[in-house]
């Protein structure tokens, strides 16, 4: 594997235990075919299924940024790590066969991917650009609580996309943390008053998810929205 100082990947931002990568994904054949060496025949197969070029540069260049990262984080040579997918599909590693200590997340939008990886505890990330959307009520209206709907109605044009953005990558994250995806009732899963109104940062606990408190935190950038949700101890 390559050094870090020629890598699309670097280290982007720590929180507590979390460590944060952000993934260059803008076009460039050489890190394309550098990656995709990494991959296992698994990954080459669902590379090649991919419809459209743009989706395959995301896959490869995330999923060998993730590669590296991990093969780091647990010491390991790349030909000993895998992926399996849990019942929702969020992936874990497994290390010669057996699933890895190791928790992690990965996101991908336009030229920017996101990993997040710690030593333990549930995590979910979410990145994306800040694309206007075809469809905005309609997702507003299939996605928001009444609150979150209200502010998000109150607004208009770019101020309206902005939060749009902000609330949804907060929720995206949270389910993906949890893992269970767009199986669960993601309207109900309401973002706390303090973070709607702009808190960086949020500790929760949701009916849905009653024996676990959640930190959420927005990690947006003038260039795209982000956020993370991790497990917090009790
Ligand atoms: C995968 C899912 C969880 C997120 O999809 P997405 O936003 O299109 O894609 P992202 O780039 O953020 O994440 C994709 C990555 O998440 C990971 N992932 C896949 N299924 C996952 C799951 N159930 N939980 C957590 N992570 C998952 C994978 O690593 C995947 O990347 P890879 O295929 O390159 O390895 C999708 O199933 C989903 O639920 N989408 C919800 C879209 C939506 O309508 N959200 C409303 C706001 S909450």
């Amino acid at each position: 594997m390559i050094a870090d100082s020629d890598s699309w990947w670097h280290r982007y931002k720590s929180i507590g235990a979390i460590a944060v990568f952000h993934v260059d994904l803008i076009p460039d054949q050489g890190r394309e075919a550098e990656a995709l060496s990494w991959l296992d025949g698994e990954e080459r197969s669902r590379w090649q299924r991919f419809q459209s070029p743009v989706a395959q540069r995301r896959y490869v260049l995330c999923r060998a940024a993730l590669r590296a990262v991990l093969c780091r984080q647990l010491g390991c040579p790349n030909e000993s790590l895998a992926f399996e997918a849990a019942k929702h599909g969020k992936p874990f590693a497994l290390v010669n066969g057996q699933p890895a200590s190791i928790s992690f997340n990965v996101s991908h939008s336009g030229n920017h991917g996101l990993i997040a990886v710690a030593a333990k505890g549930r995590l979910g990330v979410d990145v994306e650009e800040r694309e206007p959307r075809r469809n905005l009520e309609n997702l507003i209206e299939g996605v928001f609580s009444p609150h979150e709907k209200a502010e998000l109605e109150s607004l208009e044009g770019c101020q309206q996309l902005h939060k749009f953005f902000r609330f949804w990558t907060i929720k995206e994250a949270l389910v993906k943390a949890h893992g269970k995806g767009l199986s669960m009732k993601v309207a109900e899963l309401e973002i706390p008053e303090d973070m709607r109104h702009g808190a960086a940062k949020s500790i929760c606990q949701f009916a849905q998810i009653p024996e676990t408190s959640w930190c959420l935190e927005d990690m947006g950038t003038r260039e795209f929205a982000a956020a993370i949700a991790y497990e917090v101890s009790p």
